[in-house]
Order: C-alpha cells, then structure tokens, then sequence
C-alpha cells in the first residue's frame, strides 16, 4: 500500500504529510494488529479547521478489537508516536480521537520545498504500473451526443493523472465502429441518398441517412409499442380507479395498505403516460410529413432489412464491406476534430471491428475449455452467483458485444500485459463488466485488477435525460459551440468593463472564450460525484463564483493580473526564492492547502474521482481569496513579507495550473 512508503526527500522533508502520519503510525500499529491498513486509512484531513488539520479516527474501532479503553489506547499510543518536528503535541478529543495540529515552521520548510519542486511535492509512484484506459468509445456513424462526454473527460482525468504520478497508461478508444448503425447506414445509402449532398459533405449526409433510417426503424417500432403500452395503460388505469373506490369504505389500516398500492400504481400510470407519450410524438413526427409517412409505406420491413445488411456486412459480404471502409473514415475524421477541440488524445484506437476475426475462434476455444456451453441453440456463459448467463454467440450465429469485449480482453492482457484495466463507461452497463471480469478470472486472468469506473446520466434541467426541444439527443458539437458562445459574452462583457478600457485583441477573446467555454462543460462533469446523475446547466457551469471552472480559471488569472500589476516577473520571484512566512491565519490556511495538493491526488486514483480534485482545487482557490483579501502582496509590510506572499501567490497559480492540467482544462492568463 502506497502509504506505507516513508517518503523521505533531500532535506529529510516528506511532502505528503498524510503519508507520512500514516507510516509513522504504521510501524505502532504493527505491534498491534496484523491488518494496520484498514486502521491507517483513517487518518485524514479535519472536516473542521479548528480541531486542527489532521485526525486519526480509527483509536476506537481498534480498541473495541483488542478489548481496550479507547482514550487509555490512544494515550498509549501516542507515547510511542514521535511527530514533534511534524506537529505540536496530538490531542485526544471526544470518545478517542486523535487530533493534530502541524507547526508552522514544518509547514513552510514543505512549501520551501515545493517551490524549487516541478511536481509540486506528488511523488511518482514506487512502484509503476501499466494500466490501459478504456474510455469514450462512441458508436461511430452515429453523431457523438452529450452522454459521450462523461467518459471521455473522466477517463482523459484519469489517464493525466495516473500518468503524471509514473504509471505506464495506455489508452485505448474502443469505439463501437462494427454495429447496426453501418447496417442502417448502408441501407440508407442504398435507398435515400442524397448524391450531390454527399459529395459535398459526407458526414453530414451520412449522419441524415443515419438518422432518417433511426427514424423509419423508431416509427415502426413505435406502431407495435403503442398498441401494447395503450393495452397496460388502460389496465393500470382501471386498477388506480378500483383501489381508490376500495379505499372509500375501507377502516383506516386497510386504507393505509391500499393507499401504498395507490402510490406504486399511479407512479406506473406516469410512467406509461410518459413512454407513451414518447412513442406517439415518434409515430407523429413520421404521420405529419407526407413525404416520411409515403417513405415509411414504402419500407414496411425496414428493421429485418437493416439487420440482414449489417450480417452480411459481418458475413464480409465484399459490397457492403467496400462501403463499410468507404463510410467509416469520414466518421473518425468527424470524431477527431471533437477530440482535437477537446484536446483530447489516444493511444490506440482498436474498435470493435478490430476483433472481428478472433470472435469465432475465441467462442471455440472458450466451449472447449468448458468455460462456455450451449442452450437452446446459443453459446453462453453461466455463473454461480450472477442470474443473467452472457450470451456470446446467438442462434444466428451473430456474436455480441460481450464476445467482443471478451476478445478485447483477451488482446489486451496478451499484448500489454496490464497491471490493471480501468473500463470508463455508463453505469447501466454494470452486469456486462460483472459478467465480463467473472469469465477473466476463469479464463486465469486473476492478477489483473479490473475496474468498471461507472458514472451516471447527463440530466436536462427537467431532471430527465438532456435532449433538444425536439426530443433529440444533443450533439456534442453543438453544445460545445453554445458553451463557447457564452463564455464568449461573458469575456466581452468583463473585458468591455475594464476600468482603463478593453485589453484584449479579438483573436484573444476568441481563444479566450474557446478555453473558458470548453473548460466549464469539463470542469462541470468532473466536479460531480461521478456516480451520481447531474442536471447539465450552461449558466451554473460558466458561473464566475462557486465550483466551477470558470471560477478556477479567473483564480488563475487573478494572480497572474497581481504580477502584471506589479510588475513582478514571476522567473525572477522564484530565482529570488527566499522564506515562506505563515504569519496570518489566512496565510497559514492557504499554505496549508498548497501542501495538501498530492495528498488530493491520491484520493483521486484511490477510486477514480476527479471531483476530488475539483472539491480540491476549490477549496484552494477559497482560501486565497481569503489570503488576498486579508493580506496585502504588492504593499506588504516590508521586502521579505512581500516575497513570502509573492511566492504565496505563484505557489497557488502553479497548482491550480496543474490541477487543471490533470483534468484536461487549459488556463488563460487574462480573463
Ligand atoms: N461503444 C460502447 C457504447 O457506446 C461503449 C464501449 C465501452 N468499452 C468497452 N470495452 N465495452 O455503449
């Protein structure tokens, strides 16, 4: 466990602090349980300030273990536990907790240390390890929407980060460029296309043909739903009326029960009016335009047709192969220039089609090896302790996106060798990587660590999937472009009231607001608890105070307006170097969170939270204010204070730099 480690560095000076309580404990804790990591890992930073800057936390729970009194434990303890050069003497509080309170001189020897430090006191990891990332992975062809941003700007995070602490990542985008969107794209072509649009602008057109043939396919499907939700609507429906006229004469406990069974079947009844609903504004949208409902005539058995192309697209049938190559580089250009915008890069990009020869072969050796079987027909994967089997190849003959998941695996251990693989997708995909690991570790895989780091739903301010006004998904792009286009008026309405007048070229305003822009649609996904849904909102994300990456980029320039204001040339400030003075409290308070930077970055790749990072970043960015509302840089008290602060003030401009590099974001100087 990495914070076992005593991090010792030049002056005999560990940077994080954490760390180095937890491994002087660790030596103690030895002498009294043989699982001391359970124990260490909770010691963690105070809630409170005031009950100083650490805490242990795990006193009682030990000694509940070994039969002790908790404070009379902790009292032994402590007489064991030397940190007087770290802290002043630890407290014991309340029931048994153990609270400590750094020295400021040991504080400012760290932040001496740090400013002569390009990593900012993180050290790289002992032990490096490889680990691939799989992460945003888009079904191509399709247009990329919003929900493709959640696991494109999580797992970037994630790849910065682990990469900046010394690990060997490999990232890999296994996009979806093999499925039934190309069936319904070849089919489109064959019957809709538009020539001349497509000459002119491939993409475009075969985004229309996509999404017209999406909308044949919904209508007709709509048509078989509508009858069958309309059926469980009225049948809810009558059930709602019979329970409430149940409840008339029924004596208040029967009430009580039945008024139960109301809620549950109302909540039914929305949601079918709902789905309903949705259904009908499908079937309308093709019914009110003469040209799409003689379309839709025309092409009763559109959903067998497209399955039947994209089987013999499989099958290598060698038409719709030549059209498959044909159509799949104008989608990766379309989704390079998204990441291009994004900045984001890969490593590899091996899709689903790269597997498709290693499918048949893979499913013969897995029913060899008894770790597959056949029922009814299929080949699938039972398990002991998970209900659903995982198919791997249908009646058909058809394989799934499990078997190629499988064969991915597969490659990836083979080619790789991977210490771990962190899989970033959308949490309803939760059974497939439970299934998917189970058969790894049948499959002898047992030493790789396996990760589904899964995030929930991208909300409208409706609390319901973000879509357009007209019930579509929104594209990525356009979200982009409207974030930009904020951020764009708020730069030229803060630079327009400038008190000596505007300061900025319209080229910079441009790039400007493209940072900004971007920057707040990223920052506003990681900050969230990735687990959790968010409700997506252009205003709180571009918002200039609060958790947002607007604000943590006008931070930034804040401190480099202080320079300019100056005149301070920042080289110069750190050539100077000097001491770094806690005097103030708010002073202390910033230097205290500057240092606490690695330990933020190690409860990120604990679990693979960038919002650590942001809740981080904020509570930094907090506390200069603070700092600089209270303390004066540029008129400080004499030379050195002013240096001290200057420092300050560049050690904060650094870390929030690269705090915001790790997630991806990109900082401006002027804002
Ligand atoms: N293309 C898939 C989708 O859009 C995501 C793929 C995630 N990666 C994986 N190895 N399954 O749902």
């Amino acid at each position: 466990m990495a914070f076992f480690e005593l991090r010792l560095f030049r002056k005999g000076v560990s940077m994080n602090i954490l760390g180095e309580l937890r491994s002087r404990f660790a030596t103690i804790l030895a002498g009294y349980t043989d699982r001391p990591g359970e124990f260490l890992a909770q010691i963690h930073t105070s809630q409170d300030d005031r009950f100083g800057d650490y805490q242990a936390d795990f006193v009682m729970p030990l000694a509940k273990q070994l039969g002790r009194k908790p404070r009379e434990f902790a009292e032994e303890l402590l007489r064991h536990l030397d940190v007087s050069e770290i802290a002043h003497p630890p407290e014991i509080a309340g029931p048994g907790f153990i609270n400590f309170r750094l020295r400021d001189d040991y504080l400012e020897r760290i932040l001496e240390e740090i400013l002569t430090d390009c990593r900012l006191g993180v050290v790289p990891a002992a032990k490096p390890e490889t680990i691939v990332i799989d992460y945003s992975a888009p079904n191509v062809a399709k247009p990329m929407h919003v929900g493709h941003i959640r696991s494109t700007v999580i797992g970037d995070a994630l790849c910065r980060t682990l990469r900046f602490l010394g690990h060997r990542v490999i990232s890999d985008n296994h996009i979806g460029d093999w499925g039934t969107q190309f069936g319904m794209i070849i089919y489109g072509y064959r019957h809709f296309l538009d020539r001349e649009a497509y000459h002119e602008h491939p993409v475009q057109e075969l985004a229309r043909l996509y999404r017209l043939v999406r909308q044949l396919i919904d209508y007709q499907e709509g048509l078989k739903k509508r009858q069958e939700l309309e059926r469980q609507l009225a049948e809810n429906e009558a059930s709602l009326n019979q329970l409430r006229a149940q409840s008339e004469g029924a004596s208040e406990a029967e009430r009580k029960k039945i008024a139960k069974k109301l809620r549950q079947v109302e909540s039914q009844v929305i949601k079918l009016r709902d789905d309903l609903a949705e259904v009908c504004a499908k079937i309308n949208a093709v019914e009110r335009d003469d040209r799409l409902s003689r379309i839709a005539k025309e092409h009763p058995d559109i959903e067998q047709k497209v399955l039947q192309e994209t089987a013999k697209l499989h099958a290598g049938d060698p038409e719709n192969l030549r059209l498959w190559r044909e159509f799949l580089p104008h989608s990766l250009d379309e989704m390079n220039r998204i990441y291009q915008r994004l900045g984001i890069q890969f490593d590899f990009t091996l899709g689903e089609s790269f597997y498709h020869d290693r499918l048949g072969p893979l499913v013969e050796d897995l029913l060899k090896r008894g770790i597959a079987r056949e029922s009814e027909g299929a080949v699938c994967i039972f398990f002991p302790d998970i209900d659903t089997p995982m198919i791997i190849r249908k009646q058909d003959g058809a394989f799934l996106y499990a078997t190629t998941d499988l064969a991915t695996l597969c490659y990836r251990m083979e080619t790789w060798k991977p210490d771990a693989i962190l899989y970033v997708v959308d949490f309803r995909q939760s059974l497939h990587f439970r299934q998917l690991f189970a058969v790894a570790r049948r499959l002898g895989f047992d030493r790789v660590k396996l990760a589904h780091v899964s995030f929930g739903t991208v909300l409208g301010e409706d609390g319901r999937p973000f879509r357009t006004r007209e019930g579509d998904t929104v594209g990525l792009e356009s979200l982009l472009n409207e974030a930009v286009r904020r951020a764009a008026e708020i730069v030229n309405a803060n630079d327009d009231a400038k008190p000596g007048g505007p300061e900025l070229l319209p080229e910079e305003r441009r790039r400007i607001a493209e940072v900004v822009g971007i920057g707040a649609i990223k920052y506003a996904d990681l900050s969230q608890n990735r687990t959790s849904d968010y409700v997506f909102s252009y205003d709180k994300m571009l918002a200039m105070t609060g958790n947002t990456g607007t604000y943590m980029q006008y931070a930034y320039a804040r401190i480099q307006n202080i320079f300019a204001k100056g005149g301070v040339n920042v080289e110069t400030i750190r050539q100077l170097g000097g001491r770094i003075i806690l005097k103030h409290p708010a002073e202390r308070a910033l230097g205290r969170e500057i240092v606490r930077f690695p330990e933020a970055i190690d409860l990120v790749v604990e679990d693979y939270r960038p919002n650590q990072l942001t809740a981080y970043l904020f509570g930094l960015a907090n506390r200069f204010s603070t700092f600089y509302e209270n303390c004066p840089v540029l008129q400080a008290g004499n030379a050195e204070e002013r240096q001290s602060r200057l420092l300050l003030c560049d050690l904060t401009a650094r870390v929030i730099r690269q705090g915001l590099e790790l997630l991806g974001i990109e900082v401006v100087n002027k804002m």
